[in-house]
C-alpha cells in the first residue's frame, strides 16, 4: 500500500519534468545556434528544464509526443550558428526542420542516432563538407531536404538503401561525382528523383543528369565540327580554284579559237 503510494508520487514527479536527454539537446543546440534577430522567443534553460512536461508550453518550434520532443521545426528565423552533435540526444525526433536559415559548418553525422527520423529538412542555409552516408542508419527517413547548401563530395551511395525515402532533393549544393544508381535509378520509365532533385551542382553526373561522357562527347563534337568545317572550307575553295583553273583554260582555248588581229 505503502510502496504503491509511492511510485505513484514518483511516477508523478517523473512526469512533472523533462527527460533529461531532450534537455541537453536543447541547451547544446542553444549554445551553437546564434540567433542575431533575437526569434528563438522563449528558449532558456527554464523552458529546457521543463520541454515536455505537459505543464508549461515547450520552447518555440518544439512538439511533444509523450514526454518527449518530436518535432523541431525553426524555419526562417535567421538563424547562424551550426548544428550541434548532441542534436542526436533527441532520440525521439521524428521531424527536424531548420530551413531557410544561415546556418554553417558540417551536417553531424551523429544524425545517425536519431532512429525515429522521418524529416531532415536542412535546405537554404550554408552547410558545407560532406552529406553524411551514415544517414543510412536513420531507416525511417522518407525526406532528405539538404538544397542551396555549400555541400561538397559525393552523394553516399549508401543512402540508396532508405527504402522510405520519397523526397530527395540535394539541388544547388557544390556536389561532385556520379549519381549513385541506387538513388538515380528508373522506377519503371521514371526516375526516381528527377534531375530537379540534382540540378545546379557543377561536378555532378549520371542519370538522371548527363552521363559524364557526353561531356567528354560534346568537347569531340566540337573537335569534330572544327575539322570538319575546316575541310569543308578545302574542298570549297579547291573547287573554286579547279573552276578558276577551268575556266582559265577555257578562256584560253577560247583566246586561242579567236582570230588574231
Ligand atoms: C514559447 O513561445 C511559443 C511561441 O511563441 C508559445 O507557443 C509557447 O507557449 C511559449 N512557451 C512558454 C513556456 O512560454
Ligand atoms: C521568412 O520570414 C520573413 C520575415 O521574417 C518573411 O517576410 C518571409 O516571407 C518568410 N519566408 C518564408 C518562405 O516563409
Ligand atoms: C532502385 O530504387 C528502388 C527504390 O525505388 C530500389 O528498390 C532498387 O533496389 C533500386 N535499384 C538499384 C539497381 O539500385
Ligand atoms: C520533379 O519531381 C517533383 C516532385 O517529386 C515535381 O514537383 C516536379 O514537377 C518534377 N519535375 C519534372 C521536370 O518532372
Amino acid at each position: 500500500m505503502g510502496s504503491a503510494l509511492f511510485i505513484l508520487l514518483l511516477l508523478l514527479a517523473g512526469g512533472a519534468s523533462s527527460d533529461p536527454d531532450d534537455e541537453a539537446c536543447l541547451t547544446h543546440l542553444y549554445s551553437a545556434l546564434e540567433d542575431p534577430t533575437r526569434s528563438l522567443k522563449n528558449w532558456s534553460a527554464n523552458t529546457f528544464a521543463t520541454a515536455c512536461d505537459g505543464a508549461v508550453p515547450p520552447p518555440q518550434g518544439a512538439t511533444c509526443n509523450n514526454g518527449r520532443i518530436y518535432r523541431l521545426s525553426l524555419s526562417n528565423l535567421s538563424l547562424k550558428g551550426t548544428l550541434t552533435p548532441f542534436i542526436s540526444k533527441c532520440t525521439n525526433l521524428q521531424t527536424l526542420d531548420l530551413s531557410s536559415n544561415s546556418l554553417t559548418g558540417e551536417i553531424p553525422p551523429e544524425l545517425k542516432d536519431l532512429a525515429n527520423l522521418a524529416v531532415l529538412n536542412l535546405a537554404g542555409n550554408r552547410f558545407s563538407g560532406q552529406i553524411p552516408a551514415s544517414l543510412y542508419l536513420c531507416a525511417y527517413l522518407n525526406v532528405i531536404d539538404l538544397h542551396s547548401n555549400q555541400l561538397t563530395g559525393p552523394i553516399p551511395q549508401q543512402l540508396g538503401l532508405l527504402v522510405r525515402l520519397s523526397t530527395f532533393d540535394v539541388s544547388y549544393n557544390k556536389l561532385s561525382g556520379m549519381i549513385p544508381p541506387s538513388i538515380g535509378n528508373r522506377s519503371g520509365n521514371l526516375p526516381r528523383f528527377n534531375a530537379s532533385s540534382f540540378q545546379g551542382n557543377k561536378g555532378l553526373y549520371g542519370y538522371p543528369l548527363e552521363p559524364y561522357k557526353s561531356r567528354g562527347l560534346s568537347v569531340m563534337a566540337i573537335v569534330l565540327i572544327g575539322l570538319g568545317s575546316g575541310l569543308l572550307s578545302l574542298i570549297v575553295s579547291f573547287t573554286v580554284v579547279s573552276e578558276q583553273k577551268m575556266a582559265a583554260i577555257e578562256e584560253g582555248k577560247i583566246s586561242q579559237l579567236m582570230p588574231d588581229y
